[in-house]
């Protein structure tokens, strides 16, 4: 066995994550619904998602035959809402084409959407002791500092190199869960960002630490500078509820969530005066006017002007639901929106008060 995947076995035995609820709650089914909310998201974020999943859907088939609705508002908060559609589509290939056989291998795992070969890596090391790589952010960083691998993170050479080497890393089937979760808690708890090369067990090997350059591996990514988009949301709201509508357009960001009325323009001034057409007579006292306030995705800013107005209790929005307050909870917003009709709600609880 390599001395650095014997180092980390041994380190993993007394320092390691044990209790994880998929951890305790061990099968190949919670390893894919934990491993996918876990993309890009932290454990501590995770778990009580993950309980209120496992609560609703205890298994597969449950899973399978729920409503997309219902589990893009159970989603609600997590972000990145892809993961929860192709975790669907998954759950449903499994239980509906293969009669419920799930895959044993990372890459027929990787075979199904919104899985590739890390995470269906994580899920066959963990479930069926597959001798397969993850490469997640953390296992990356780890690697990476260890044998000084260079370049950033994306960078073609950087993953390949990294890849490659985590390879030649990987110990026999038996181990393979310990192994594949050791990599993982190495990068969360010690090799993090800010490394702790004081408690870690691979300081004497590790060769960024002995060449003093931990800090720089791996290379901070090349800035890009994102074009910038215009929107303009308007929140129609009464004392009881405000008025969204699902997206079903499938192009674009934010597909299947719920949206106030909104523009978006790569001109500014298309949105600037822009409103959603109401009757002069449906509005209520002055609008609210937030501060523009900036969302970036990873291939571009979206400026988001944000305008809220108070109409009469019997209006109607022609192509909008009028959502209740307490049904709010129920309905998927993207995450930046909501945080905007908190904002909203702030100034309107300091009105109300
Ligand atoms: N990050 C991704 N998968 C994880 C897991 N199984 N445990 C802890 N952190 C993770």
């Amino acid at each position: 066995m390599p001395p650095f995947t014997q180092a980390l076995l041994a380190w993993y035995a007394q320092h390691g994550r044990k209790g994880l609820p998929w951890q305790v709650q061990d099968t190949w089914y919670t390893r894919l619904l934990s491993e996918v909310m876990l993309q890009q998201t932290q454990v501590k974020t995770v778990i009580p998602y993950f309980e209120r999943f496992i609560e609703a859907y205890p298994t597969p088939e449950a899973l399978a035959r729920a409503s997309d609705d219902d589990v893009m508002a159970l989603w609600q908060g997590l972000g990145y809402y892809a993961r929860a559609r192709n975790l669907l589509k998954a759950v449903r290939a499994i239980v509906f084409d293969r009669e419920g056989v799930c895959p044993t291998t990372a890459v027929d795992w990787a075979t199904l959407p919104g899985i590739g070969l890390s995470t269906g890596g994580a899920i066959a090391a963990f479930s069926f002791k597959d001798r397969a790589v993850m490469a997640d952010g953390n296992a990356k960083r780890v690697i990476a500092r260890a044998f000084a691998i260079e370049g950033y993170t994306g960078e073609r050479r950087f993953e390949k190199a990294v890849w490659e080497k985590a390879e030649t890393l990987l110990p026999e089937a038996e181990a393979m869960p310990a192994y594949t979760q050791a990599l993982m808690d190495m990068g969360a708890l010690v090799c993090k960002r800010r490394p702790l090369c004081d408690v870690c067990p691979l300081a004497t090997q590790c060769q960024a630490h002995v060449q003093g350059r931990e800090t720089d591996i791996p290379a901070p990514k090349p800035k890009k500078t994102r074009p910038v988009r215009y929107a303009k949301l308007v929140f129609y709201f009464t004392q009881t509820g405000l008025f969204l509508k699902k997206k079903t357009e499938k192009k674009g960001v934010w597909q299947d969530l719920f949206l106030p009325p909104m523009v978006e323009s790569e001109d500014a001034k298309v949105c600037e005066g822009w409103m959603p057409p109401l009757p002069e007579e449906a509005l209520i006292g002055n609008p609210i006017r937030l501060t523009p306030h900036p969302h970036d995705f990873s291939h571009y800013r979206l400026m988001m002007n944000v305008e809220a107005h108070e109409v009469r209790p019997e209006t109607e929005l022609e192509g909008f639901d009028f959502v209740p307050f307490s049904g709010l909870d129920k309905v998927a917003l993207p995450a930046p929106v909501a945080l905007l009709w908190r904002d909203v709600e702030r100034v309107l609880n300091a009105y109300w008060a």
